[in-house]
């Protein structure tokens, strides 16, 4: 059989590991072919592909990024974009497809499902807010960088004596805000998931340099506070009409520096976070989900992604996971809530 294979949406560490994954069992294993479309569903409507081998593939297990490129193009919102992804689908000979993504490529995954393309999907998100998977690769990569950052951070905000306001990724869930905050000891932890009290951050600033020490304030860009909008420097939106975010943390840091009287300054992580090559713990785990995907589509799976749940792969359907985000449930919030101050 032949598989097509594509990655879109927001790049992260361990796409290309994926792919390898992929087309070492779907080639060597399962005598299947791979062919990737380039820059995510952009590549589908454009018939824009390469054929990918083992020797195509070699060397990208620790490559962070994805060689395929990736696009937030969304076929259902182009004028005869169904269609055109049917004809190349046709013209190519494809007899299934895998597509690597979030919530956004995957629900147009499951819209082809339901069409009657064969699907199996692959969950794909650094801010690791899909729901039914334990973990999205990626995540444990931005982590570690973030917690790395406010590693350092300490340091020279206890040198000087000034508040650090470190923003990191988080669109709908604060996932990363959460783990890297209690691995980095926050002083206080905003996630979107819970609207925040200015004044009680204000407090923990406070209690903070009173103890002799600087705080670190860790906010996922998707935070807001309690009764306030999103904070989005550019107000521009992509094609599945997600507002482009940004800009919390340097808000937060003015309105710190005028309520704490204390200087405070901005940092924020960006793209830092999604570059490079992936932890351990992701490549692992990009690569049983490549090859848990490449076994799936060979058996005539469809309309599923592969997830991760306990320590085992998977299968749960597409329906499933994108019927709604993972978000931060209270109760985790609250273990972290005991650091804070
Ligand atoms: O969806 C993953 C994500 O990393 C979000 O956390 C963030 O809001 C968004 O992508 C940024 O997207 P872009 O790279 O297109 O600006």
């Amino acid at each position: 059989m032949r598989i097509g294979i594509l990655t879109g949406g927001g790049d992260c560490p361990g796409l290309n590991a994926v792919i390898r994954a992929v087309v070492r069992r779907a080639v060597v294993q399962n005598g299947d072919e791979v062919v990737g479309f380039r820059d995510g569903w952009r590549g589908v409507l454009d018939d824009d592909a390469l054929v990918l081998d083992v020797t195509a593939t070699r060397g990208l297990l620790p490559r962070g990024g994805t060689v395929l490129g990736t696009s937030r193009t969304n076929p259902y919102a182009v004028d005869g974009g169904p269609e055109r992804l049917l004809a190349t689908l046709e013209r190519r000979g494809i007899d299934a497809l895998v597509p690597i993504g979030g919530e956004d490529t995957l629900g147009v995954a499951r819209r082809l499902a339901e069409a009657g393309v064969r699907t199996v999907g692959v969950p794909k998100t650094i801010d690791n807010d899909l729901a039914a998977t334990d973990y999205t690769f990626g995540f444990d990569t931005a982590v570690g960088v973030a917690s790395e950052a406010i590693d350092r951070l300490h340091t020279t905000g206890d040198s000087h004596h000034r508040v650090l306001v470190v923003e990191v990724m988080g669109r709908h869930a604060g996932w990363i805000a959460l783990h890297a905050g209690m691995s980095g000891g926050a002083t206080v932890v905003l996630v979107p998931e819970r609207p925040f009290d200015l004044d009680a951050v204000v407090g923990h600033c406070r209690r903070r340099f009173d103890s002799g020490y600087s705080p670190i304030v860790v906010v996922s860009e998707g935070a807001r506070p309690a009764g306030g909008e999103l904070v989005s420097s550019s107000g521009e939106r992509d094609a599945f009409g997600h507002v482009r975010l940004g800009g919390v943390g340097v808000w937060l840091a003015a309105e710190l520096e005028e309520r704490t009287g204390r200087e405070a300054r901005a940092v924020v992580l960006g793209h830092i976070q999604r570059g490079g090559t992936p932890s351990p713990f992701d490549r692992v785990l990009a690569t049983r989900f490549g090859l848990a995907a490449a076994d799936a589509v060979h058996e005539g799976a469809s309309g599923v992604m592969v997830a991760l749940r306990g320590t085992d792969i998977v299968r749960v359907p597409l329906t499933e996971a994108t019927a709604g985000l993972k978000l931060v449930p209270l109760e985790r919030y609250t273990e972290v809530e005991t650091f804070f101050g």
